[in-house]
């Protein structure tokens, strides 16, 4: 018998906990669908929001890679075999379609998965009366055509109003008060999607559960700029010689992505969580379960693999129902038996055990990394 992928997270049945994360995937009715039919359990559409969007000229994402033979790191493109993945740099704005695109697909994608968990993401401006209608009217129309959750997104690296985007996600009281006036009109879970550009996360995250939201999101993209060609002296992605802050995600940001999922995780270990970023296999999703995520999101690997990730989440399901077999001896059948295995492992620095003092070789004995080191040392 296959092992039983199902997963409840705020309420919502998942067939499996793999998600598409709101981004180009899922920028469309056709994109979703293609991905719903490849086995994803959910999507999180591309942000829908009120106001007037446009794109910089040229294109909106591009791929860092690494040499293999040298630690060159570029956006040109090499042979194949040449070079490795490291992250995905984008300065997409979100949907640049209006609601009233989005509405009628919203619908006919619904009922033509009602099983598969659509949900929608959303974002407005803060601090206003006008703005926080705003949020109410897009949370209805979604909601009106049967979605199954909501995703606020206050976690957008570049826009430049002050009050949307990771704007409202490094600011606790903003995000209890757009949280708050979602809640209000609200039928279905509201997820918060948080910016991973904060210095501590867990203080966003008291804004969003105290507004009451049913779960974090984390991360999205961290703020970053394109590498410089040291021919050319240009940014690697500009327009007429400019550039500005992007998001990079992708493989360079699962270890930074998981410190703050783990920050999250321990600080709230009863609230429902949503791990993104870097992943593109299922070991890279058990890192996220094991810290406590009941979902987790794909953005970059699916973006790679014919846009919607067929053959990603192939993988994320084929190795999950391995693990869970292999695992069969422990006792466990499903995610709710190893969620949150490796939250308590991280503990202060100074809860470090230390060696005896006769095992110590550090200090003063030789010169940093570069000197000959003593045949024990770490490497
Ligand atoms: C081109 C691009 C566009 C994105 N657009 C959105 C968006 O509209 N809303 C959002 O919440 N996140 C957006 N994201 C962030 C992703 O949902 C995700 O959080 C991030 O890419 C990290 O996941 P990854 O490492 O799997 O790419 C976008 C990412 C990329 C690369």
């Amino acid at each position: 018998m296959p092992a039983d992928l199902s997963v409840t997270f705020t309420g919502l049945r998942f067939e499996n906990p793999f998600m598409l994360a709101s981004a180009p995937p899922t920028e469309s009715e056709s994109n979703i669908l293609r991905a719903f039919d490849a086995g994803w359990g959910g999507v999180v559409t591309k942000t829908i929001g009120l106001h007037p969007v446009m794109n910089v000229k040229g294109p909106k994402t591009k791929f860092n890679r690494l040499d293999v033979d040298s630690p060159r790191i570029s956006m040109q493109k090499r042979a194949a075999g040449k070079s490795v993945l490291h992250s995905s740099w984008n300065w997409e704005l979100i949907s640049d379609k209006p609601l009233d695109w989005w509405v009628p697909r919203l619908g006919r994608i619904k009922q033509a998965h009602p099983g598969k968990m659509l949900i929608a993401s959303i974002m407005a401006g803060s601090g206003s009366d006008k703005e926080y209608k705003n949020w109410q009217s897009l949370a209805k129309a979604c909601q009106d055509e049967k979605v199954d959750g909501l995703e606020l997104n206050f976690s957008c690296p570049h826009m430049d109003r002050d009050d949307m985007g990771s704007n409202v996600g490094r600011n606790r009281q903003l995000c209890r008060e757009v949280t708050q006036v979602v809640k209000e009109v609200s039928r279905v879970p509201v997820w918060v999607k948080l910016t991973p550009s904060t210095t501590q996360i867990t203080v966003e995250a008291y804004g969003a559960f105290e507004g009451k939201a049913d779960a974090v999101t984390s991360t999205n993209t961290f703020p970053s700029l394109p590498p410089i060609d040291p021919e050319t002296l240009e940014f690697e992605m500009n327009v007429d010689g400019k550039v500005s802050y992007g998001g990079l995600g992708g493989p360079a940001i699962l270890p930074l992505s998981l410190a703050k999922m783990a920050q999250l995780t321990q600080e709230f270990p009863d609230k429902a969580f949503s791990g993104v970023g870097g992943i593109a296999e299922f070991s890279h999703a058990l890192m996220y379960m094991l810290l406590g995520c009941g979902t987790v999101q794909v953005c970059t690997a699916a973006m790679l693999d014919s846009a919607v990730g067929p053959n990603v989440v192939k993988q994320l399901i084929q190795g999950m129902g391995e693990f869970i077999e292999k695992n069969a001896h422990r006792g466990w059948k499903r995610l709710e038996d190893f969620r949150g295995l490796r939250r308590n492992a991280i503990v202060p620095h100074s809860q470090i055990k230390r060696p005896d003092g006769s095992e110590y070789h550090g200090g003063h004995e030789y010169e940093g990394y570069a000197g000959d080191a003593p045949a024990n040392s770490a490497s």
